[in-house]
């Protein structure tokens, strides 16, 4: 017989939880999501085992719940992540990100004479592909694309 599966990170209460996080991406997610200004109670979980990422993070956020707009903003750098709606410990709703129209502010323009990379101004991006993510800039009309894209 198999041992009991086990919680990596303890189940909550009340919150959000976002699993299916690249691991390499953790970080990126914590800073999107602005996690480090927040004063509810967090716990993350990094280089666990997953299938289909090989390692993955997860991120536990006690008493907060998430607009979808707000949410899909990491959908560049965990683009499978799965959302779970946690009420009295129950999963009470799953849902899966999805890439937005635009992109505000997140991503750096690879265009270095982009005036959003010399002048304080926040880069502006239509998506132009949502599966291979390409971003047209609005100022320069560069495309970034998946290889080149850089979190600001
Ligand atoms: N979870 C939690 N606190 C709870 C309930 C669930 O932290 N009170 C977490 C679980 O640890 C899991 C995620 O929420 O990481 C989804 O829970 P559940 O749907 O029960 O797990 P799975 O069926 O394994 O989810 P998946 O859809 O990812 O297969
Ligand atoms: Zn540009």
């Amino acid at each position: 017989m198999k041992e009991p599966k086990q919680l990596s990170v303890s189940a909550i209460e009340n919150g959000t939880v976002i699993d299916h996080i690249p691991a390499k991406n953790l970080f990126k997610v914590i800073q999107i999501l602005g996690l480090d200004h927040i004063d509810t109670q967090i716990t993350f979980g990094t280089n666990l085992e997953s299938k289909k990422l090989g390692k993955k993070a997860i991120i536990k956020i006690s008493d907060k719940y998430f607009e979808d707009e707000d949410i899909n903003r990491i959908a560049l750098v965990a683009p499978d992540a799965k959302l779970n709606i946690i009420k009295d410990y129950e999963v009470i709703e799953k849902k899966i990100v999805e890439v937005p129209d635009t992109i505000v502010g997140i991503a750096k323009c690879m265009n270095p004479k982009c005036i959003t990379n010399f002048e304080k101004v926040t880069t502006r991006f239509k998506v132009v592909s949502k599966k291979n993510v390409a971003l047209k800039c609005h100022y320069c009309e560069k495309i970034t694309s998946q290889e080149n894209l850089q979190i600001v």
